[in-house]
């Protein structure tokens, strides 16, 4: 095979795969390949593939057969992420095209698995080192005003129905220093905003230069005064490792935006008990309840489960009661799919898929509604916008509100600027506005 000369990487699942991503492609950037602006035109592929549910991982395998080059034959084909990482050789077997296979905490050695497959032979690398990917890749490039930063990786808490314990290994937190550098790299590459990442990002903890133990709150506090940052945000979040002084940050620093996405799954603390989530529903809403006291305005965010294993209408009712009684922002729903080698795929009281299907229609019926009232609500404010692309319309710019809400506005506002935005509309998926004054708050670096 010859040496690519191109890539193109293509991320599926969670954002934190999307931040493998570009660091992949930051990585084949690094050993002189070029960016091709789709897969038909790349010497070598990557999907960056997601096994969280089976519609996810299935997906891979219709994509591998679909892949050809513009000239019909086929590229270099990696599979990468967490399908890579759960069924390995098993891809090779089922997909004979694919040429490598490498995990999501292994990718730093792609270079050497593409010189491997150039010999003609199936590269497959799922190992987890002890020396981490990060000290190996190469320094952040600009990614736009919005970037992501992997803070933290893994999960220990292993929910009976979820894979990433076995795909993404144990948790770990990025040591401070690696964390802080490389926030001052998206700055100066023109981040305006950085959404800390984790698999349980309030789990991270590092020491700072002072050799004092910190949690997740002291390296939002110190990033707060990193020049030319406007935003902080950071997901995703379990509810055990809420802790106080994360709390606090939120009616305390003034780029942490208010917006917190805390999955809770099911509002059955019987169901939490059998799904392994290790709170109830109650203190759950405690949480949130702190949280909402020293910051009112905070957006609340979601992921919810239907259909878990020995689920009773009367549990699930449970789930549409927290609902009413959180009023979310924004939230994401998906039916129960069994994953291979979780303790829930054995479970007996499976629930029919059409029930599945009954209860995700009115679950999500409630939460659009809730979702369309909070956009609704801001219409009439005045409210910060960050300026992250231009619209589909000539003059039209596209930004963020500080609840994650995407703003269509007519402006000349330059990207990654801050601007002041009067709403005026909204519907289920953005809000439009109109400019309050001008000129834009030039953000200076
Ligand atoms: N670490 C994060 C979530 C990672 S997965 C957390 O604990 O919140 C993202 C979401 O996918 C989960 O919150 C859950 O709602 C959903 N999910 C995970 N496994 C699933 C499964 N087997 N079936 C359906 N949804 C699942
Ligand atoms: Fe999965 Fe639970 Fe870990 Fe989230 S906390 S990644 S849902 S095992
Ligand atoms: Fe999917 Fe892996 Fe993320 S399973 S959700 S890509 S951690």
């Amino acid at each position: 095979m010859e040496n690519p000369r191109t890539f193109h990487v293509k991320s599926f699942g969670c954002q934190m795969n999307v931040y493998d991503g570009e660091r992949m492609a930051e990585l084949l950037q690094a050993q002189g390949l070029s960016a091709a602006p789709a897969g038909s035109e790349a010497d070598l592929v990557v999907l960056n593939t997601c096994h969280i549910r089976e519609k996810a991982a299935e997906k891979v395998y219709s994509d591998i057969g679909r892949l050809r080059r513009e000239d019909g034959t086929r590229p270099m084909i990696a599979v990468a992420g967490c399908v890579a990482q759960a069924e390995g050789a098993e891809i090779s077997r089922r997909a004979p095209s694919v040429d490598i296979v490498v995990g999501p905490q292994a990718y730093h050695r792609l270079p050497e698995l593409v010189a491997r497959a150039r010999e003609g032979g199936r590269a497959l690398d799922t190992d987890m080192p002890v020396q981490s990917k990060f000290g190996v890749l190469p320094p952040r490039r600009r990614q736009g005003t919005s970037a992501f930063l992997t803070v933290q990786e893994g999960c220990d808490k292993f929910c009976t129905y979820c894979v990433v314990p076995y795909t993404r290994g144990a948790e770990v937190s990025r040591p401070w220093a690696a964390v802080v550098e490389e926030a001052r790299a998206l700055v100066d590459g023109g981040a305006r905003e950085i959404t800390l990442l984790g698999q349980n990002v309030n789990a991270w903890e590092g020491e700072d230069e002072t050799g004092a133990v910190r949690g997740l709150d002291g390296l939002i506090r110190t990033l707060d005064a990193l020049p030319g940052l406007e935003r902080i945000r950071y997901t995703t979040s379990h509810p055990n490792d809420m802790r106080e002084g994360l709390i606090r940050a939120h009616g305390e620093v003034g780029k942490l935006m208010p917006y917190l996405h805390l999955p809770v799954q099911s509002g059955s603390s019987r169901i939490l008990k059998a799904m392994n989530r290790s709170h109830t529903a109650e203190s759950y809403l405690d949480v949130l309840a702190r949280v909402r006291e020293v910051r009112p305005d905070i957006a609340i965010s979601g992921d919810f489960i239907v259909g878990f294993p020995g689920e009773t209408e009367a549990d699930f009712e449970d789930t549409l009661k927290m609902v009413a009684a959180v009023n979310y922002a924004q939230a994401y729903s998906f039916k129960y799919s069994p994953r291979p080698g979780t303790p829930a795929a054995d479970m007996e009281d499976q629930v029919p898929p059409d029930v599945m299907d009954e209860r995700l229609q009115r679950l999500q019926a409630l939460l659009a509604e809730q979702s369309l009232a909070f956009n609704r609500a801001t219409i009439g404010k005045r409210t910060q916008v960050l300026i992250e692309r231009s619209g589909r319309k000539p003059g039209q710019m596209l930004g963020k509100s500080p609840w994650l809400q995407s703003v269509h506005v007519e402006t000349d506002a330059a990207i990654g600027s801050v601007i002041e935005v009067d709403i005026v509309s909204a519907g289920p998926n953005s809000l439009g506005g109109t400019i309050a004054a001008a000129p834009p708050t030039a953000v200076a670096a």
